[in-house]
């Protein structure tokens, strides 16, 4: 927990809102958010919100796609954000803020958000949240902490399928590359998980597996998905679907 609220802290660090200050008074909408919710305008990689991240309660009304980060439907007065102590005083104020890092990082876009984008992206999930939860939801990366990812193999490549099309497919379409890269078919079951539990290596930090794994400067941004997003009996089915299609 203590590594984790270090990086937590770097992170904080590297994505200070200079512009939100440059620009304080300027009013966001919620209409303005639900745009920058969904369309990819903030990204430089085609990523929009949504492709991570649901606004809408994924138990009663699920849309087929698992998402890599948590819903963010009835999140705003949630008590912390990241898995942050309550009483961590560098901890994100708002919903807003604690978007600012998937903005920089996953979405590769260093101009940050203005103070009217935070606003409005903030206005919007207030509007999402009717019945708003006030209880800190836990990160759960699982990065394996021996590093060998064991016991990934002998899944069923028919609901693997299934799985793909939820989870990968909007980056890797078809296992091809898109916004991700093309995905290797005859690798061991141990380097798909890596990948999955790790992303571009922030998961394995979170995990408390390397510290030094993840650098906001390096180009790479694949999400990690949790044990809450993704289990290991889906990632295993998923893998062996991998494994199963034909060489490029
Ligand atoms: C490429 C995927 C990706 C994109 C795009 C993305 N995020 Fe995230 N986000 C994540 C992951 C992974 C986490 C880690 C915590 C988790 O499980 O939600 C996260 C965490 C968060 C959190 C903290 C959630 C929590 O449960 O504490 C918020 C708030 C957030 N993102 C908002 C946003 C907003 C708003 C956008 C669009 C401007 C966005 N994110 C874009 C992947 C993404
Ligand atoms: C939000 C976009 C996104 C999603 C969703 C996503 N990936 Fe990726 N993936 C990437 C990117 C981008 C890379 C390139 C490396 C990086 O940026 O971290 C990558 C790389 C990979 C690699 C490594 C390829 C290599 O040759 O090194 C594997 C394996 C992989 N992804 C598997 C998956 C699987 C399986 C899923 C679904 C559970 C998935 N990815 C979901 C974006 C994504």
């Amino acid at each position: 927990m203590i590594r984790t609220s270090a990086l937590l802290l770097t992170i904080l660090a590297l994505s200070a809102p200079d512009a939100v200050l440059a620009q304080k008074g300027a009013r966001g909408t919620a209409a303005e958010g639900r745009v920058l919710f969904h369309s990819p305008a903030l990204s430089t990689n085609g990523l929009a919100c949504i492709n991570c991240h649901s606004d809408f309660d994924e138990q009663r009304e699920p849309d087929g796609l698992m998402r890599a980060g948590h819903p963010l439907y009835n999140a705003t007065q949630r008590a912390t954000f990241w898995g942050q102590q309550e009483n961590d005083p560098d901890r994100y104020q708002s919903i807003g803020d604690a978007a600012v890092v998937c903005v920089e990082h996953f979405m590769k876009n260093p101009d940050k958000l203005t103070a009217r984008q935070v606003e409005s992206l903030s206005e919007y999930l207030k509007f999402k949240s009717p019945r708003p939860l006030t209880d800190a939801l836990a990160l759960t990366a699982a990065a394996d902490k021996t590093g060998q990812y064991l016991g990934h193999d002998g899944g069923d490549r028919i609901r693997g399928r299934e799985l793909f099309y939820s989870a990968c497919h909007v980056c890797h379409p078809n296992a091809n590359g898109g916004i991700g890269v093309p995905i290797p078919r005859d690798k061991d079951p141990a380097f798909y998980a890596r990948k999955v539990r790790e992303g571009d290596g922030l998961g394995a930090v979170l995990s408390g597996l390397d510290a030094n794994a993840f650098a906001l400067s390096a180009g790479n941004f694949m999400p990690f998905f949790g044990a809450d997003r993704l289990s290991k009996s889906e990632l295993r089915d998923i893998i062996a679907y991998l494994r199963s299609l034909p060489a490029q």
